[in-house]
C-alpha cells in the first residue's frame, strides 16, 4: 500500500535507541490515508462494531474516520484528566511508572459490541488496557485493528484469543 512508503524513520525518538515510525506524512497524504482508512473499515465491517473506540492521542486519527467509514458511533478514551462527565478508569504499567486510560462512565452501553482502533501496537499494554475498561463499561471487545504492528514487541502476545487486525508489520 502507498501509505507504507510514506512512514517515515526517526531514530533516538522519543529516546536514545528507539526507532520512531512517523506516520505524519501517511495522514498528509490523501490518498495514502484513505486507503489506510478503508481497509481497516473493511476489515473490521466483518465484526459487526456497534461503536468505534479510539485510544488518545493518535488513535483519534484512525478510529474516527473508520467510525465514520461504517457508520457507527465514536467513543475516545483519553489520558487521565481530560474528560468532563463522570468516568471510569483502568490503569497500566509503562516501562518505568503507570498510565491511565479513562472513559465517560456512559460512553459504552450494557452488551454493545466494540472494537477499539489505535495507530501502533506496541508492547500492547494500551490496548490491553483498553479492552479492560470496555469490559468495565459493559461492553464486548470484538476486535483490535492497528495501522501498525511493530512485531518484535510481541503486543499481540498480550491479545491471544483476540481478534486483531493490523495493516502494516514490522
Ligand atoms: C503510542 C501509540 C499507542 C501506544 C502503543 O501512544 O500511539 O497508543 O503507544 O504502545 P504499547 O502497545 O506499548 O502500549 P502514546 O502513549 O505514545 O501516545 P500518543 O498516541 O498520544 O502519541
Ligand atoms: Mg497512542
Amino acid at each position: 500500500m502507498k501509505a507504507a512508503t510514506l512512514i517515515r524513520d526517526i531514530p533516538d525518538f522519543p529516546q536514545p535507541g528507539i526507532m520512531f515510525k512517523d506516520i505524519t506524512p501517511v495522514l498528509a497524504d490523501p490518498v495514502a490515508f484513505a486507503e489506510v482508512i478503508a481497509a481497516l473499515s473493511e476489515d473490521i465491517k466483518r465484526l459487526r462494531p456497534d461503536v468505534i473506540v479510539g485510544i488518545e492521542s493518535r488513535g483519534f486519527l484512525f478510529g474516527a474516520p473508520v467510525a465514520h467509514e461504517l457508520g457507527v458511533g465514536f467513543v475516545p478514551f483519553r489520558k487521565a484528566g481530560k474528560l468532563p462527565y463522570k468516568t471510569v478508569t483502568q490503569e497500566y504499567a509503562l516501562e518505568y511508572g503507570t498510565a491511565t486510560v479513562e472513559a465517560h462512565v456512559d460512553a459504552i452501553k450494557p452488551g454493545q459490541r466494540v472494537v477499539i482502533v489505535d495507530d501502533v501496537l506496541a508492547t500492547g499494554g494500551t490496548a490491553v488496557a483498553a479492552g479492560q475498561l470496555v469490559e468495565k463499561l459493559g461492553g464486548a471487545t470484538v476486535g483490535f485493528a492497528f495501522f501498525i504492528e511493530l512485531a518484535f514487541l510481541a503486543g499481540r502476545s498480550k491479545l491471544v484469543g483476540r481478534d486483531i487486525t493490523t495493516l502494516l508489520s514490522y
